[in-house]
């Protein structure tokens, strides 16, 4: 599709010139758009953010606090702070997009959600084109969904965030420290197969890392080899009465606790129990191992992508009577 105006911005300075040349303009921010479909032309300022680099702020013998500039890409810094044996955000490697896409959309895999690491986030007010601080209280934050990536779309653009995570020395000590730290917590019962695999107790935050990436090898796309945007749908939550209903229909289906009534259950089975799995129309198809994923032979166009997700929605709703709301962003007139 084509954007009325496009720029790709590195620096905080630039950003400020470009919106206050185009004030009235409509925004859209891109990170590196991985988790975008555009379906129709863009009738205004189109922003790729790529305003890099990353500065530690504070440090002492539990926590590093390390704010990020929002063009970092995700995927690096996960491994940087890996390297450097801090743990928070292990279970986020391989997550396409930037650090401000990832803050925007809360980016969640594996029990840690980004949110959890957060100290605050700075964003430039289209406005009064000036810097703002905000505590993650501020912002909005729930499951996969902030107001940056809604409510303030048109009005803050993140420029970087300050993440706080725990140090570990490195050796076999610290790992037994982070082994014991882990091992109350949710992500480690779905990991613990694949690490029995490949690496010997107590685990370090890098055998946890390696392996969320064998799990997402198996089961998720590649982009090298295709094109998507990875899941399509969040994970629908519900009432605990609904579920009972469901669970008639799909024996077994998995539930996670939510809030006082409610459960989140995992689209990705609902579609797999409809045969969604590896099913292909045309230019655009469900991946083999994973019904949550849509995957084109990179010639499909947005519509076609857009009138494939329609039809997997009304399915589900017509079958179970259950909305499957959308993950990724939708450009549409
Ligand atoms: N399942 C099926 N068939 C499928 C897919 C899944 O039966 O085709 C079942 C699985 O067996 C499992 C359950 O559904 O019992 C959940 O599947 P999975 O563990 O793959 O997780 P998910 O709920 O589908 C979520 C996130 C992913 C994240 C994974 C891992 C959402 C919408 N998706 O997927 O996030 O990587 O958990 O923690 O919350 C993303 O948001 O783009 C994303 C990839």
């Amino acid at each position: 599709v084509k954007a009325k105006y496009f720029a790709s911005v590195k620096s905080i300075t630039q950003l400020k010139e470009i919106l206050q040349t185009y004030p009235d303009e409509k925004l859209l921010l891109l990170g590196e758009g991985s988790n975008t479909l555009l379906v129709d032309d863009w009738d205004g300022l189109a922003l790729k953010i790529d305003i890099k680099g990353k500065e530690i702020i504070k440090e002492n013998n539990q926590n590093v606090e390390i704010k990020v500039h929002s063009g970092e890409i995700w995927d690096k810094f996960v491994r940087y702070t890996v390297k450097n044996n801090w743990s928070g955000i292990e279970n986020l490697v391989m997550i396409p997009g930037t650090v401000g896409a990832g803050v925007a959309q809360n980016i969640g895999a594996y029990g840690q959600e980004v949110v959890n690491t957060l100290v605050s986030i700075e964003a430039l007010n289209r406005n009064t084109f000036k810097n703002q601080v905000f505590s993650p209280k501020e912002c909005g934050f729930r499951y996969r969904n902030t107001f940056f990536k809604n409510e303030w779309r048109e009005e803050y653009v993140i420029v970087a965030a300050t993440f706080r995570l725990k140090r570990y020395e490195k050796g076999e000590e610290s790992d037994r420290k982070y082994h014991k730290y882990i091992e109350g917590m949710k992500t480690y019962e779905g990991l613990k197969e694949e690490l029995k695999t490949f690496a010997k107790e107590p685990y370090s935050i890098k055998n946890i890392m390696d392996a969320v990436i064998k799990q997402r090898e198996k089961k998720l796309p590649s982009l090298k080899e295709y094109g998507t945007c990875g899941c399509i749908f969040e994970n629908p939550i519900i009432t605990k009465e609904k579920y009972d209903e469901l669970e008639k229909k799909i024996p077994g289906l998995p539930s996670y606790p939510f809030e006082e009534n409610m459960v989140k259950i995992p689209a990705g089975k609902l579609l797999d129990e409809l045969g969604w799995k590896g099913k292909w129309e045309g230019n655009v198809g469900v991946f083999e191992r994973h019904a949550l994923c849509i995957v084109t032979n990179r010639e499909a166009t947005g519509e076609e992508i857009l009138n494939f997700i329609k039809e997997m929605q009304e399915d589900v709703l017509q079958k179970y009577d259950v909305q499957l709301g959308l993950e990724i962003n939708i450009i549409k007139k």
